[in-house]
């Protein structure tokens, strides 16, 4: 997979491109990482990149002109079609089905938008979609995009090193996922729930169910589907909502 980055900020992604996973996939061939400075693609003498909004108010605007050219430039160049993504707070939410569609890209180019936001036209004529990582505002899109890169380098096939560990972890199922213990049986007078030291598998992976709905619903009860629930899962909750 190719990821091509259009950012004010190339520098913002130096160290990142170099540690853990990012940096494992990018070793290992499975991602390539293009960073492009979008003041490269500017025309005039100042290499200006932003101006003020039409209609008044606060703050600069991301001009159209040289995220057009960067986007036209990029085209041409292998390999083939981008899948192109603005990164703003106005963007569709970020979550763990729309990283497993993005992962299964060919290319993507992801563009950092900054200031009080980029001209609409890029987002309307420019762009496959436009991203947004939470609900709130950072100062410009590197950061989403790092997220948008990391989250969707570990499930590049060749990345990971256990396949399973990824079906089993939150989201996978649309629920949270069940809390984890390792050693010391005791910490600081806390022990670790007896199921788990039982070797019983069954006992074990129910209990573990159990967990992961009753903090999912807890704590994030909009991502319980019940397409989604077993019997005994429904069983569980309607307990739950007793308590
Ligand atoms: N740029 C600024 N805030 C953002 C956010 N929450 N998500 C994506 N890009 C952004």
């Amino acid at each position: 997979m190719v990821v091509d980055i259009l950012t004010l900020a190339p520098g913002y992604f130096a160290s990142p491109l170099q540690e853990g996973m990012i940096g494992r996939g990018i070793r290992q061939g499975a991602i390539r990482v293009r960073i492009f400075q979008l003041r490269e693609f500017s025309t005039d003498r100042h290499r200006t990149v932003d101006d003020r909004p039409f209609g008044g108010g606060a703050g600069m605007i991301l001009k159209p002109e040289p995220i057009a050219r960067a986007l036209n430039f990029l085209r041409q160049v292998p390999p083939g079609p981008p899948q192109v993504v603005l990164l703003t707070p106005r963007g569709r939410p970020l979550d763990q089905a729309l990283v497993k569609k993005l992962s299964g890209k060919r290319r993507l180019i992801l563009i950092c938008g900054r200031y009080e936001g980029v001209d609409e036209r890029i987002a309307a004529h420019y762009c496959h979609d436009q991203i947004s990582i939470g609900d709130y505002v950072l100062s410009g899109g590197e950061p989403a995009a790092l997220v948008v890169l990391d989250a969707v380098v570990r499930l590049q096939p060749q990345v990971l090193g256990c396949p399973e560990s990824k079906d089993e972890e939150s989201y996978e199922d649309g629920l949270l996922e069940y809390p984890h213990y390792t050693r010391p049986r005791i910490f600081e007078g806390h022990p670790v729930p007896e199921v788990l030291l039982t070797g019983d598998h069954e006992r074990v992976r129910h209990w573990r169910r159990r967990q992961a709905l009753s903090r999912t619903w807890e704590i994030r009860p909009g991502l319980i589907r019940e397409e989604g629930l077993t019997p005994d899962d429904l069983q569980l909750i309607r307990e739950i909502k007793k308590r």
